[in-house]
């Protein structure tokens, strides 16, 4: 019987370390990865590239076809993110194109459209995919959930701790209200918030390491695994 590829679905706030878990899990299970926060920020660099207005849902409709030339590959540090030949991994995480992406994840049927090519990368032998609305709206068939968290404060830490090896150097308290203020957005919209659901293991990773995460969610992986 030749069933869907299996998913494992994270989610959590931003800055939490998804991407580092999801990396890591995918590495280890020998599975693909899909980091859904990029797609998002790439229609928010098509959206500003085109001068599309970014309160007109009608006008952002169209760009989820430029995604289709979407590509990202593993990078040593960062993921390289190719948007119809462009690199635009340098750009993938400015403040401006945070700001906008959640923005533009406000609109009801501009998440519906974007939903295909969230499916699209679900190939065998499975998929490890990282985001907000993963266990919930995307996949909410997948054989492993996980809810990542940590308070703001230490999430705007590993964030800075982040962007200051690439060279970039912030402000803290300036990074702190600018997590707080997308903590908010993405937590109280009214399409596909940030929500825990049952069926989810719930990390709370504020005074834990990296390490230690991967270790708790790749043994959660191998029991839930073992069971479908
Ligand atoms: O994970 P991230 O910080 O790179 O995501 C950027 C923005 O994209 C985030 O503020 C909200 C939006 N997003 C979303 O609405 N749903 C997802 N599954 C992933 C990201």
């Amino acid at each position: 019987m030749i069933t869907k590829p299996p998913v494992i679905a994270i989610d959590g706030p931003s800055g939490v370390g998804k991407g580092t878990l999801c990396k890591e899990l995918s590495k280890k299970l020998q599975w693909y990865a899909l980091n859904s926060g990029i797609i998002y920020r790439a229609l928010a660099i098509a959206a500003l590239h085109n001068q599309v207005d970014i309160s007109a849902e009608e006008a952002l409709i169209p760009l989820v076809s430029h995604l289709i030339n979407l590509n990202f590959t593993p990078h040593e540090k960062e993921i390289k993110v190719i948007l119809a030949g462009k690199d635009i991994s340098m750009k993938i995480h400015d403040q401006q194109v945070s700001d906008v992406a959640s923005r533009v994840a406000l609109f009801p049927r501009l998440r519906q459209k974007m939903l295909s090519v969230q499916h699209s990368f679900r190939v065998f032998p499975g998929l490890v995919a990282e985001g907000r609305d993963m266990g919930t709206i995307v996949f909410p068939d997948a054989c492993v959930k996980i809810f990542l968290d940590a308070n703001a404060k230490a999430r705007t830490h590993r964030r800075m701790l982040q962007l200051q090896d690439n060279g970039v150097s912030v402000n803290f308290n300036q990074l702190l209200s600018q997590i707080e203020e997308r903590d908010e957005r993405d937590l109280h919209r009214s399409i596909s918030p940030l929500i825990t659901t049952d069926d989810a293991l719930i990390i709370d990773s504020t005074n834990m390491s990296i390490q230690k995460v991967i270790e708790i969610a790749l043994h959660y992986t191998r029991i839930q695994l073992a069971k479908a």
